[in-house]
Order: structure tokens, then C-alpha cells, then sequence
């Protein structure tokens, strides 16, 4: 399975790009910065849209997404744009019944909690059904990439449990207990539960990279509420499954001065929130870099992994509404810490929060690029 001829990483576009060329493993003349939630709720101008507009309607109306994903690219100058989406939205096109509620997150009319629950959602909300309904994603993936340039798109899926933690409980919690209880009390339906989920964040992968994304990243955001045992045992094997998706697709890196080509992947990011306790296990699904929150330092994460892996992260959200001397100590030993790593992308610990001033977010892929 081949990227076709217009695809970026293959034309040239963005298979030399600085966030690329980190993910293989290289450090670029300037640090490649990005912000997980960039497109959002931090921008007047992504509120004025959403005035007028549902937050899963604007996912799947291919001119809005479109022009979201791209707002923070002009407005901040960072190094990759974030295709503006939702972990739910492969439910929602697969026919899950999902709304995602301002100030709480994805709502489930009918939470999946018993082995026939998940045998229906199997039957009913397939990934054959999922692949007819994404013409809106690649629509919008490729308006975004036809602007972007040299600046490549990532785009992202839910990894099954972080989905599974929704699914179950029905909405956000706080610990994910009832989805935690169904793994041990039911770990034959649970592992079907992860399959399906693992089956269409596979198939919302493989949509956004063949229209035209550079790399992707895998949010299993909630995974920090697992042992390390009951994550090797009963998630990792639906994180590798969705990423298998992608991980088929190869590319020629275009030919250079006569060199000879490079067969290529597209780039994988696995990130998990509060997961310090998980580094090992996430890497082992077979990442080109792993995201990494802000409780767990640069360095320490690189040396624990055999300084083998380029790292992402790490800013603490918190230092983006504090004075900017104490910001600019906080990214100087970001950045110095990062150095350990075979390659660094700046990004932060977790998501732009909605109330960070705009202005601070430029400041820092300033800051970054002249470092
Ligand atoms: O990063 C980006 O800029 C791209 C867009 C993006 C969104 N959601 C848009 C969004 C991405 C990558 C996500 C991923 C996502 N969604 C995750 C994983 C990342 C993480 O934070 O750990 C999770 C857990 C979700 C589920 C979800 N969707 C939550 C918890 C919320 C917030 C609810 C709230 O209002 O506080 C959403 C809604 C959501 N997704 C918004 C945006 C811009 C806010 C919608 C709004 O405008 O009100």
C-alpha cells in the first residue's frame, strides 16, 4: 500500500519538513513547534465560527474544518497544522449516537456495558459503514493540505481505550472505573469492545493520511488511569491494531541529487496523559515518538527508554498564564532537557487550555525558532 504521487511526503512538499525530519529521528537548524488543541477555543476567530455552528457539524463541513485547522498556522507560525476534528467523530460517521457538550466532553445516548452492548455496536456501527460516511474528513484534509504548503498536517485518531473510557461510562469521569471494571469483570467482551473501537480509529487514520496527512498521532489520553500490567495485557495490543492501519502505508522519500530512494512510513506519536508510570509500555506499540506530559521530565523519559526515541512536549499548561520570565525559564529547560533525546518537537504537556491568551502561544514558537 503506497501514498499516491500528490501526496506531500511524496511530492516533496513536506517529506523534508522539520516536524518530519524529527520524527525520523533527526535534529533540524530550528526546533519544531506544534500545539496539541491549537485550532479551538483559545482563538476569537475559531469562536466567531462556532458561533454559528455545532461543534460536530463544523467537524464534518469539509470548508469549516478546513479553515479551523489552519487558523492557528497563520496566526502562530507553527511547524504543523492539527486537523480539526474530535476523537468521537469515527464513532459519530460510524452511527454511534454521541454529542460532545460544551464544558464536559463526548455524551453517549447509550452507554456500551454488557458483552451484548458491544456485540450490537459491532453489528451496527461497522467500519464499512464508518468508510462510506468519511468523504467529509478527506474533503476537508485535502482542501487543508492544498494551502498548507510545506507545512504538514497531523492527523489523529482516539486510541480504543481513551474511546472505550467515554463508551462505557457514557460520558467523562474522573478514573474511568466502570470501563476499568468491564476489562476485568468481562475481558472477552472488553476485547471486542477495543477491536471495534481500534477498527475505526484505524479506518479515520488511514482516511486522513492517504488524503493527504504527513504524519499522525494517536491520543490515548486516558490511559494514565492503567497499571502497566493491565495496559500491556488489555489495551496495547487495539493501540497497535489501530496504528497497524497506518503502519502499512509506505512512501519513496522523492529523490534528491540523484541519491537513491528511501522507502519510508508515514510518522506515528503515541501520547498518554499522566502516564510517566507507562513509557515503556506506550513505546512498545511501535511509535516513531511519544508524546510526553509535563509531570515527567525530557531527559528522564529519554534515558528510560535508551535515549532511542525522538520525544514531544513537554510545557506545563499552567506556565502559559504566568509572567514571561517564569514562561521563558520553563521553555529554556524544556528545551535543554529535550536536547538528551535523539529529537525534540516542542509541544506542550497537554492541551492548549481555552483560556490561554493567543498572543503567548506566538511568543513561544518565536522563542523556540530563534533558541
Ligand atoms: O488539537 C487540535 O487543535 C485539533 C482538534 C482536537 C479536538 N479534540 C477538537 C475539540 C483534538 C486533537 C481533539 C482530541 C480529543 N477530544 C481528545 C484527546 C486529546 C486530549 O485532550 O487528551 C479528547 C479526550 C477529546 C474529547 C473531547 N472533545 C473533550 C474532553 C472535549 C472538551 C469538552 C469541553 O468543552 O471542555 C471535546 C470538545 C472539543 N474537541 C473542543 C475542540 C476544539 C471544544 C469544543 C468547543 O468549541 O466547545
Amino acid at each position: 500500500n503506497f501514498l499516491p504521487a500528490s501526496h506531500p511526503l511524496v511530492d516533496g512538499r513536506t517529506s523534508d519538513a522539520t516536524l518530519i525530519r524529527a520524527l525520523r529521528g533527526d535534529r533540524p537548524e530550528r526546533v519544531p513547534v506544534w500545539f496539541m488543541r491549537q485550532a479551538g477555543r483559545s482563538l476569537p476567530e475559531y469562536r466567531s465560527i462556532r458561533a454559528d455552528h455545532r461543534m460536530l457539524d463544523a467537524c464534518v463541513n469539509p470548508d469549516l474544518a478546513s479553515e479551523i485547522t489552519l487558523q492557528p498556522v497563520r496566526r502562530h507560525g507553527v511547524d504543523a497544522a492539527v486537523f480539526f476534528s474530535d476523537i468521537v467523530v469515527p464513532l459519530m460517521l460510524a452511527g454511534v449516537d454521541v454529542d460532545l457538550v460544551a464544558g464536559r466532553g463526548p455524551v453517549f445516548a447509550q452507554p456500551v456495558r454488557s458483552a451484548a452492548d458491544v456485540a450490537r455496536c459491532r453489528a451496527e456501527f461497522t467500519a464499512d459503514r464508518l468508510r462510506e460516511a468519511l468523504e467529509p474528513v478527506r474533503e476537508a484534509v485535502r482542501l487543508t493540505v492544498a494551502q498548507l504548503g510545506g507545512t504538514p498536517l497531523i492527523g489523529f485518531a482516539g486510541a480504543p481505550f481513551t474511546l472505550a473510557a467515554y463508551l462505557v461510562e457514557g460520558g467523562p469521569s474522573r478514573d474511568h472505573l466502570r470501563a476499568r471494571t468491564l476489562m476485568h469483570a468481562d475481558p472477552a467482551a472488553w476485547r471486542e469492545l477495543l477491536d471495534w473501537a481500534a477498527e475505526l480509529s484505524g479506518a479515520f487514520l488511514e482516511a486522513q493520511v492517504e488524503a493527504g496527512a504527513s504524519a499522525v498521532q494517536l491520543f490515548d489520553s486516558w490511559a494514565g488511569s492503567l497499571s502497566a500490567a493491565d495496559y500491556r495485557e488489555h489495551v496495547a495490543p487495539a493501540s497497535r491494531r489501530t496504528l497497524d492501519a497506518v503502519r502499512g502505508i509506505a512512501y519513496r522519500h522523492p529523490l534528491r541529487d540523484g541519491y537513491a530512494v528511501q522507502q519510508e512510513t508515514v510518522p506515528m506519536i503515541h501520547f498518554a496523559v499522566g502516564s510517566g508510570h507507562l513509557l515503556e509500555e506506550l513505546a512498545e506499540v511501535g511509535v516513531s515518538a511519544l508524546g510526553v506530559d509535563w509531570r515527567t521530565p525530557l531527559d528522564d523519559a529519554s534515558r528510560r527508554l535508551g535515549d532511542a526515541l525522538p520525544l514531544q512536549g513537554n510545557l506545563d499548561p499552567a506556565f502559559l498564564g504566568a509572567p514571561a520570565a517564569q514562561l521563558e525559564a520553563h521553555l529554556d529547560e524544556v528545551l535543554r532537557r529535550g536536547s538528551r533525546a535523539p529529537a525534540h518537537i516542542l509541544n506542550l504537556g497537554h492541551g492548549v487550555p481555552p483560556e490561554t491568551d493567543p498572543a503567548v502561544l506566538t511568543r513561544i514558537v518565536e522563542l523556540a525558532h530563534a533558541r
